[in-house]
């Protein structure tokens, strides 16, 4: 049986998380302050076997109380901080006290480390660590005193640990807007307007919490090891759109996150890519294409490539279906073809904005030389499949096992 703590595991993303963990069979440590929230959450979660799951009430904002988590918790395979808050005011930041500042730096940018450095002796070998940062540390949000920066913040630690600990694999979510207390509260208070936030989303829609939850099982998983270092952006698309037009709150029912999927690879040497999954029986089924024509494409032919692979998967699917495109990794690529390796990537940001209003996603995965497919099957099962359709627009960079690359 696998082990993973949660914190923040009382309300929203972190609860759902806790629930497809437990579903799944895993034991969790939920940490959090507000008592009885983690209580009901601990009531609710099935236990398989003999390992109870175990809370912990601890006010993360409290180091002394971090350092005491390790006492009494069981050894772990997966760590998620998940805990975080928003700035309750709208003070501009220039009339925020140093002590409001640091309230919320406390929770989201010191707390992880200190959960790390508390737990690192539980942790197994080649144990997951999983930060929960925000669209809000890629692009700043005023208003919102310290938020932006403490989730920039988060984002440069995880690669400063991932790169400390290559021994582990460590990454970070930047969630977009999704619809749990933290931003219903924001909503009440006048404070975010839902139809200005879908406007500039291309899936023309807010994510559910259970789809964080999917993006950190598969994060907490072994299969996201070549992953390490990196950033998944799970935002709709929001995070790659530089346009003005607002888009219109989707007509798409999303579908089952567990949804069986049918994959289709295509391209050059497609054979050892090939994702071994169960064939869907039924006809209701998520479609995924997985195309390796780029990434043997002659040089300069990049952009080229991912168009044709394109063209090809939009005559054939209607909505509701994922492209997920192969790239080889832009270190490999010589200086005179970096620009049709950028192009290709921005060509594909832009398919995912004209797709959206389909639920047609496209992704990149940048795959170092010399890494054996298999090692990537995990993450394209994930990216391509139906737990992933929050995510669009994304080119994802990996590496070979045995090296991080440096930020
Ligand atoms: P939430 O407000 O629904 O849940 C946060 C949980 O953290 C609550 O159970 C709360 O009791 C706990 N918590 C707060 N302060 C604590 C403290 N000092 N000590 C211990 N526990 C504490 O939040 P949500 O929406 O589930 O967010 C989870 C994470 O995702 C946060 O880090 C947030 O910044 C991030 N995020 C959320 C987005 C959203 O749209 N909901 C978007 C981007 C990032």
């Amino acid at each position: 049986m696998q082990t993973v703590l949660i914190t923040g595991a009382a309300s929203g993303i972190g609860r759902d998380t806790a629930r497809l963990f437990a579903s799944a069979g895993w034991q969790c440590v939920l940490v959090d302050r507000n008592v009885q929230a983690l209580e009901q959450v601990v009531q609710s979660l099935p236990v398989h076997g003999t390992a109870a799951h175990v809370p912990r009430v601890i006010d993360l904002t409290d180091r002394q109380q971090i350092e005491a988590l390790a006492q009494g918790t069981p050894a772990l395979d997966a760590i998620l901080n998940n805990a975080g808050m928003t700035e309750p005011s709208t003070l501009p930041l220039i009339e925020q006290t140093p002590e409001q500042l640091q309230r919320l730096l406390a929770l989201n940018l010191a707390a992880p480390a200190a959960v790390v450095e508390a737990c690192a002796g539980l942790l197994r070998p080649g144990a997951r660590i999983v930060n929960v940062s925000s669209g809000a540390g890629l692009a700043a949000i005023p208003w919102r005193g310290a938020y932006s920066p403490s989730k920039a913040g988060l984002i440069a630690q995880t690669q400063a640990l991932a790169q400390a600990r290559p021994d582990l694999c460590v990454t970070v979510l930047a969630p977009g807007f999704v619809r749990t207390e933290l931003v219903e509260n924001l909503i009440a208070t006048g404070r975010l307007v839902p139809e200005g936030a879908v406007a500039k989303i291309p899936l023309g829609r807010m994510a559910a919490p259970m789809e964080m939850a999917q993006a950190l099982f598969f994060l907490a998983s072994d299969g996201a090891k070549p992953f390490s270092g990196q950033i998944l952006a799970l935002n709709g698309g929001s995070s790659i759109y530089g346009g003005s037009r607002p888009f219109a709150p989707t007509t798409i029912d999303t579908l089952p996150l567990d949804l069986p999927v049918k994959f289709e690879v295509r391209g050059d040497h497609a054979e050892p890519w090939r994702v071994r999954v169960e064939e869907p029986t039924g006809p209701v089924r998520y479609e995924a294409c997985l195309d390796s024509s780029a990434l043997y494409a002659p040089a300069g032919g990049l952009l080229q490539a991912v168009h044709a692979a394109a063209t090809h998967f939009a005559n054939r699917h209607v909505q509701q279906a994922s492209l997920t495109v192969l790239l080889p990794s832009r270190s490999t690529v010589r200086w005179q073809d970096a620009g049709d390796a950028a192009a290709a990537r921005m060509l594909l940001s832009t398919l995912a904005c004209e797709w959206g209003a389909l639920a047609l996603r496209i992704n990149a995965i940048e795959v170092p030389e010399g890494l054996d497919p298999q090692q990537l099957h995990p993450l394209l099962v994930y990216v391509g499949g139906s737990a992933a359709q929050y995510l669009t627009g994304q080119t994802l960079v990996c590496h070979a096992p045995s090296s991080v690359p440096t930020p």
